[in-house]
């Protein structure tokens, strides 16, 4: 399975309220310099997990910006505001005094102070000319947090959506979907095995899953924004899934309602619920 996580801008270093306020600018380029950015970013360990939406918007934003033989690019302890990526030349990184390596053509540096909101951790200088693309430290957080409250809100969406949630304050489905965590399976990939222990649960936002017993035999499921549980046996899916950790929905909303208060379509759903009511109270 694979597992999607942005990493998100710290919050010290730019306030919420202000993402309204700060205009991004794109600027042109030529095919070849969009793919040696967006190349760059993908190899980057540090960015390679951002979205691709947020990987295109920085490649976007980036400015040519150019530095001759010698030029010190960014200096060891200072704060940083820039992000980086060589698209000519080479420089050389040194960490009190020593060298640590040289960095030529399509790599990304100067992301750290930025992403980790620290001091430059390095010096680094221009062993020959050198052309850059260049975003400022204000434009990538903003890029950042602007997909992590896009994401937040699209979450709160989802939940809504989802039957077991309907009685759900505003204000818990928010904090549900702030600890939601989407994950990727793909076809023939089991997600729960029978008897493991049981600390997730699932919510389907995309694909069908089968509950089979220990012989194989089983059906296909695949409500849109149905809950599973560990409380189902075995599964199967074919395509994408969210889920959050019971110990904080538990934390959040202290377990379903009384299903027995309710008025269900059908014995087989009141069931599904009340067992999803008892799981969620079972979990410690
Ligand atoms: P940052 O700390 O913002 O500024 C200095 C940059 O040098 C740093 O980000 C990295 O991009 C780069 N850097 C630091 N240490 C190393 C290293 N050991 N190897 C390669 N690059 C490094």
């Amino acid at each position: 399975r694979t597992k999607r996580q942005a990493i998100s801008a710290e919050p010290t270093a730019l306030d919420p309220s202000q993402l309204t306020d700060v205009t991004l600018t794109s600027y042109c380029k030529s095919k070849e310099s969009n793919e040696l950015i967006q190349r760059a970013l993908m190899d980057n360990d540090f960015m390679k997990h951002l979205e691709h939406g947020q990987i295109l918007t920085i490649m976007d934003c980036m400015h040519p910006t150019s530095l001759t033989k010698g030029c010190c690019v960014i200096q060891e302890g200072d704060d940083g505001s820039t992000v980086y990526v060589l698209e000519e030349g080479m420089v050389e990184v040194t960490k009190q005094g020593k060298k640590l390596c040289t960095i030529g053509q399509g790599k990304v540096f100067g992301e750290l102070a930025i992403l980790y909101n620290c001091t430059r951790t390095a010096t680094v200088t221009a062993l020959t000319d050198i052309k850059l693309w260049a975003i400022d430290r204000q434009g990538f957080q903003t890029i950042m947090m602007r997909t992590g409250l896009i994401k937040l809100s699209q979450y709160t969406d989802f939940l809504r959506s989802v039957p077991s949630f309907q009685s759900l304050t505003e204000d818990i489905l928010s904090k549900l979907a702030d600890v939601l965590e989407e994950t990727h399976y793909s076809d023939s990939d089991y997600i729960i095995r029978q008897g493991a222990t049981g600390d997730t649960f699932f919510i389907i936002s995309e694909g069908q899953v089968r509950k089979s017993d220990d012989n194989g035999e089983g059906k296909w499921d695949g409500f849109k924004a149905s809950v599973w549980s560990n409380i189902f046996v075995l599964l199967v899916c074919s395509a994408a899934h969210l889920h959050i950790f019971p110990r904080s929905f538990k934390q959040l909303i202290g377990g379903l309602d009384d299903v027995n208060n309710k008025q269900y379509d059908s014995d087989e759903v009141k069931a599904k619920l009340q067992a999803e009511a008892d799981y969620f109270s079972s979990v410690t």
